[in-house]
């Protein structure tokens, strides 16, 4: 699955408006479970919002956000949160955000697997998103994705050839 999926994923920001079922949801989340993580710690919290008007206001506080309206038309998000003093720091580096990054992955890529959609969101008000889901102060709302069926595949996003990233022996 991996290889096909990390080809055709894109970053989805329209939808259609077509459910999706709690078979899916838990396909998606089971992925996300499957995730390596500091420690095997699994820091993670995930919390599904279906509810038509707690998506509208989640996409109001994302006011500027290319995501936002999606959030609006897919008929899920997946908002990730990580409990911070779960996870290791080693050298100033926090563990939990590289944590959900590969959590944040398998959903995209079981999903992009499934034909859903996906992208995500990491830049929004964290205060206003954590008052308006009731997440607690303990966890850090790390990133969200809407899940759905895309309305249109994008064109794939450039990447830099690996002549500009790859180092042998030394740098
Ligand atoms: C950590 C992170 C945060 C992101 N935050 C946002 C966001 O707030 N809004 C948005 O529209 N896209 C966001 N993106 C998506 C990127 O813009 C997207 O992955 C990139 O442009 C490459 O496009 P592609 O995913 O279609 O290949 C984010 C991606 C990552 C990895």
């Amino acid at each position: 699955m991996a290889v096909d999926a990390i080809r055709k994923r894109r970053s989805i920001r329209k939808y259609e408006d077509r459910e999706v079922t709690e078979e899916q949801i838990t396909q998606v989340l089971e992925a996300a479970r499957c995730a390596p993580s500091w420690k095997n710690q699994q820091t993670w919290q995930f919390l599904v919002v279906k509810d038509a008007e707690k998506r509208q206001e989640i996409a109001d506080i994302l006011e500027g956000n290319p995501a936002r309206k999606g959030i609006a038309q897919a008929p899920v998000l997946i908002v990730v949160c990580a409990d911070p003093a779960l996870s290791g720091v080693e050298n100033g580096k926090e563990y939990y955000m590289v944590d959900v990054g590969i959590v944040m992955d398998h959903i995209m890529l079981e999903a992009a697997d499934m034909g859903l959609g996906t992208v995500f969101v990491g830049w929004y008000d964290e205060d206003r998103v954590r008052q308006a889901l009731g997440v607690p102060d303990q966890f850090r709302i790390v990133g969200m994705t809407p899940l759905g069926y895309p309305a249109k595949e994008p064109k794939p996003i450039p990447r830099k050839e690996l002549d500009e990233l790859v180092h042998r022996e030394t740098w």
